[in-house]
């Protein structure tokens, strides 16, 4: 294939990840829709979507009249979010923010971190981010939080490999993967590589460093009562992905 004038960007979550995420994850919907969407009784009730990505959550609960704000570190995200809100007439109230930077003025009687994003803070950053949390919350709020766990199984790819291809009309994103566990730090790191290819051309490659903390549901649940959160409950949506599959979401009550 030609790389004629090929632009290489090293990004997370930039515009051809983003482009990805959208096509299959666009909308939340189904078991894990219904299970985040049972947390809100009354609509007075303000919930924030911190790592809010594309809206995929955000968006659906929006469209219910529920009164959330999301924040994110990916424009390209955010933009997908606010153009995708645009399109139903919606305006998401989403901005810029790291969670471990973030201090808000407001407070919110809920907040939900869904599809184990909290997953891709490193270890150093999980005590501000939770803290942060925290403060935020309303006497008596929620937290909801999913994290990837660890199942036994890690396939490690030492090399880069092909591991999909993406069609848009004419244009085409091809992914390859390298992944590499380490072991002593729990710290599966995944490296994207998504090129854009057009007329048998690369056009755009983005680089992207996945790293994602994988916890055992214990060791979470002691960071979580380590941090401040002496009530937890531990839930299991079961098809919550679909037929078959299941989550685990932890309730933190402040
Ligand atoms: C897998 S996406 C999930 C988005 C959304 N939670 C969902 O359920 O579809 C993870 C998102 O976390 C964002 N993110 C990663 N680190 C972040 C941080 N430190 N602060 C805020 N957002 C962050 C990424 O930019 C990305 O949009």
């Amino acid at each position: 294939m030609k790389q004629k004038n090929m632009i290489m960007l090293n990004k997370y979550y930039g515009e051809l990840c983003t482009q990805i995420y959208e096509k299959s994850k666009s909308i939340a919907n189904g078991r894990e829709l219904e299970f985040f969407l049972s947390f809100v009784q009354d609509k007075k009730m303000k919930v924030l979507e911190p790592m809010c990505g594309n809206g995929r959550m955000l968006i659906p609960f929006m469209e219910k009249g529920i009164d959330i704000e999301g924040f994110d570190i990916s424009e390209e995200m955010l933009r997908v979010c606010k153009l995708k809100g645009q399109k139903l007439n919606l305006k998401p109230n989403v901005s810029y923010g790291k969670i471990e930077e973030f201090n808000g003025d407001k407070n919110y009687d809920l907040i939900m971190i869904p599809f184990g994003s909290f997953s891709l803070l490193p270890d150093e950053l999980v005590k501000d981010s939770l803290n942060n949390m925290k403060t935020i919350l309303k006497e008596g709020g929620k937290l909801l939080l999913t994290v990837m766990t660890n199942t036994g199984i890690v396939e490690e790819i030492p090399e880069w490999i092909e591991t999909n291809r993406h069609y848009f009309g004419n244009n085409e994103i091809i992914e390859y993967k390298k992944v590499h566990y380490d072991q002593a730090n729990k710290m599966l790191n995944t490296k994207l590589n998504y090129q854009l290819v057009k007329d048998d051309q690369i056009e755009k490659s983005e680089i992207m460093d996945f790293p994602i903390r994988l916890y055992e549901s214990s060791e979470f649940e002691n960071i979580l009562k380590n941090n401040g959160f002496d009530e937890i409950i531990l839930h299991e949506v079961i098809n919550g992905y679909g037929e078959g599959s299941s989550f685990h979401v932890f309730e933190c009550i402040k």
